[in-house]
C-alpha cells in the first residue's frame, strides 16, 4: 500500500518525522507531499521545504518527497496513493481533519487514515518552532539537527537581516 502524507512542513518537525518513520513501517511506500494552504504566506518556499524533508528522510528508503501548488486529491491520484495519511496530536485536531478527510473523499474518492502522534510531540507545532526561532530560542529538541540552521537563516531573512 502507498500512503501520501501531505502537509505544509514549514518547517518539518520531529513530530512529522516520527509519523513518517512509523508510517514507513506500516506502508510499502510513503509519499511525503509538500503542499500549501491557500491564502497562507510561508516562511519557506515550496522548494526549501522539499529540500529540508529530503535531507531528514535520507535514512527512510521507502519515503520520497514531492511538492505541488494544487489540490491534494489531484496529487494523491497522480502519485497512485491508496490512502491519505495525517497525524493527530489531540482531540482539537479532529474537527478540521475530519472536514478535510470528508472533502478529499468527496473530491478524489480517497480515504484518510490517522496516526496518533507520539506523546512527546503532542504539544509541538511548526508555528511554535518558527516563533522560538524568530526569538533565537533553542529549537534543537523540536526539529531534526540537519535543518536547525536553515530555520534560523530563514527567520533572519524574513526580518530583512
Ligand atoms: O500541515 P498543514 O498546514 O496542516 O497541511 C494542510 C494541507 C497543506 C495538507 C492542506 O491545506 C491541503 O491539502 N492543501 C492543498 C490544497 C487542498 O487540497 N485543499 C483542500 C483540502 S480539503
Amino acid at each position: 500500500m502507498r500512503a501520501i502524507y501531505p502537509g505544509s512542513f514549514s518547517p518539518p518537525t520531529l513530530g512529522h518525522l516520527d509519523i513518517i518513520r512509523r508510517a514507513a513501517k506500516l506502508f510499502g511506500e510513503v509519499v511525503v507531499a509538500v503542499l500549501s494552504q491557500s491564502e497562507k504566506r510561508y516562511l519557506f518556499s515550496l522548494e526549501e521545504r522539499k529540500d529540508m524533508l529530503r535531507r531528514i528522510l535520507i535514512g527512510v528508503p521507502n519515503a520520497r518527497v514531492v511538492s505541488d501548488t494544487g489540490l491534494l486529491a489531484d496529487v494523491a491520484k497522480r502519485e497512485g496513493a491508496d490512502v491519505i495519511l495525517r497525524g493527530i496530536r489531540d482531540a482539537s485536531d479532529l474537527p478540521l481533519e475530519m472536514q478535510m478527510a470528508a472533502a478529499n473523499r468527496q473530491i478524489g474518492g480517497v480515504d484518510t487514515v490517522f496516526l496518533v502522534c507520539s506523546p512527546e510531540y503532542s504539544l509541538l507545532s511548526s508555528s511554535i518552532v518558527r516563533d522560538c526561532a524568530r526569538h533565537r530560542a533553542p529549537i534543537a529538541g523540536m526539529v531534526p539537527p540537519e535543518i536547525v540552521n536553515d530555520i534560523y537563516a530563514a527567520c533572519l531573512r524574513d526580518v530583512g537581516l
